[in-house]
């Protein structure tokens, strides 16, 4: 019993085991920590959860510190405390973060460092030549101007080396031309910022000065658009910004509509970020310095390079609408497996319970038998004595011992001489022993029922067992010869009603195997 449920035991272990793994652990986690919240950092988010589709040992941690440095500070440490394998971080303002981008390399965690720069030491750097961007807007809008006129730029976020790079790349083309009037002004990159900036520039200089400014270069889109919203900037005032990002809001689709009269894309490449996250985790080798490519868009190729990005869009959302259902299909699954193991746990218990029922009842079956062969043996045992009583006084007849016994036992006597004078004749039956003691078989019944607790078939059947468990104990015949001579047709038969009553099979010398 012990074995059987040490080996239900073990099977269902295995079993749950097997079936409540769900998607293994992830061998590399990496911590990305967004500086911002908006189109530009939700395309490459997107990117890079696109590029963990095949990677089945990759897991992300997003964190947005929504242009607050001492909220990014804070995330970063929280990732460095968690333990994750490597960091992915665009720092707000470089000079802020980077004593905790030092801590983090100090700490043996690989840090990548994508679209801004910190001051400190990095393990890779990836995104655009965002002075090659400064440089290339500044000469688009010379050429547009004629190399002259009035210009005013709107700066990114102070501190943040994109806004510094493209700041010196613009100015070193604009500066050039000495027929160009130019003014710097502060934004952060937002929309609300580029409003800003130019109502100050209106306070500052007028209405005037502002309806004649012939080119606005804010150095993203959004600010471009800011700018617009202030509603001060003359008809002549052409706009252009960086970003050109695809969909309904962004650049791209302002170009088209020549709303901005230019923007530069600046590439997100989720991708590539992702594949220098693996190249450095699984220590193949990697350039330490990654240049995106990208380009100036105008609206005489912004549709054309609008139809491709929105193709690719659209590629990105079937793959991302794939994925979704393949998780959902390994949900599915997962609780299919969970259903099977609790179908196999209700089958093995009901298989066991039905076992347990058996053999309970059998043992009942057993009980029952025993006690009724007890009963039995009290009367044969009296049967006997009453025998020996009349050979020892060789009394005639069965009468002076009879008169010391009781009715019930009297007539359980007569029984038993009944059976025991037909114990061969297999066809003996309980008609036979109530017609021999000239009752009627209900009348038998009802009697040996209320003396024995039991009916004359269980007495017929048990009075022929106890007689062949004796004769086998005597010796001298086999199991065969002794099943004929207690009135069973099929020795096979008797066999089976032997153990069933004994518990043992019937052998020859009357011993038995357990
Ligand atoms: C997005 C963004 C872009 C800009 C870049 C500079 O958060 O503001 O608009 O080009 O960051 O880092």
């Amino acid at each position: 019993m012990n074995k059987s449920l040490a080996i239900i035991t073990a099977f269902l272990a295995c079993f749950l085991l097997c079936c409540c793994q769900g998607k293994e652990g992830k061998r590399y986690v990496i911590g990305v920590s967004q500086c911002s919240e908006d189109i530009w950092r939700d395309k490459l988010n997107e990117e890079l959860k696109t590029a963990t589709f095949p990677e089945d040992e990759v897991s992300l941690q997003f964190a947005s510190a929504d242009d607050n440095d001492t909220l990014q500070i804070r995330q970063i440490e929280q990732f460095i405390k968690e333990g994750v394998d490597l960091l992915v971080i665009s720092p707000n303002q470089a000079h802020a973060i980077t004593p905790v981008v030092n801590k983090a390399m100090q700490k043996g965690i690989p840090v990548i460092l994508f679209d801004r720069r910190t001051d400190g030491a990095y393990t890779a750097f990836i995104g655009a030549d965002n002075e090659e961007i400064g440089r290339q807007m500044g000469d688009f809008v010379a050429r547009q101007t004629g190399h002259r006129g009035s210009v005013v730029e709107i700066m990114g976020l102070k501190g943040s080396s994109p806004a510094a790079d493209r700041h010196r790349g613009f100015i070193q083309s604009i500066g050039k031309y000495p027929g160009i009037k130019f003014v710097s002004l502060q934004g952060d990159w937002t929309k609300a910022s580029g409003k800003r900036a130019i109502l100050d520039l209106k306070r500052r200089q007028g209405s005037d000065f502002c309806a004649t400014i012939d080119y606005v270069f804010a150095q993203n889109d959004r600010m471009a658009m800011g700018a617009l919203e202030a509603g001060v900037l003359g008809k002549r005032t052409k706009l252009c910004g960086v970003d050109a990002l695809p969909g309904p809001e962004g650049g791209m689709r302002l170009v088209a509509d020549s709303v901005l009269s230019a923007s530069y894309i600046y590439p997100t490449r989720g991708d590539l970020v992702l594949k220098l996250a693996l190249n450095i985790l699984k220590h193949r080798p990697y350039s330490k310095e990654n240049l995106l490519q990208s380009a100036l868009v105008t609206p005489d190729k912004a549709p054309l390079m609008r139809m491709q990005a929105d193709e690719m869009n659209m590629q990105q959302q079937r793959i991302q609408d794939l994925h979704k259902k393949l998780d959902l299909f390994f949900v599915r699954y997962h609780h299919q497996k969970v259903y099977l193991l609790f179908t196999v746990i209700i089958l093995i218990l009901l298989v066991g319970i039905f076992i347990y029922v058996y053999r309970m009842a059998v043992y009942r079956h057993r009980m029952t038998e025993k006690a009724i062969t007890e009963k039995l043996q009290h009367y044969m045992q009296l049967n006997e004595q009453r025998n020996r009583m009349e050979r020892l006084a060789q009394l005639p007849a069965a009468e002076s011992a009879d008169n010391v016994l009781d009715a019930d036992t009297k007539f359980m006597n007569r029984i038993f001489d009944c059976i025991i004078k037909n114990l061969s004749d297999s066809a003996f039956s309980v008609e036979l022993l109530a017609a021999q003691l000239g009752m009627s078989r209900v009348q038998l019944y009802r009697k040996v029922k209320t003396i024995t607790d039991s009916s004359p078939v269980e007495i017929i059947r048990i009075t022929r067992l106890q007689q062949a468990d004796r004769l086998l104990r005597q010796g001298g015949m086999n199991v065969s010869e002794v099943s004929y001579e207690v009135g069973f047709s099929s020795p096979s038969y008797f066999s089976k009603c032997y153990k069933e009553h004994f518990g043992h099979q019937p052998t020859a010398s009357g011993t038995h195997a357990e």
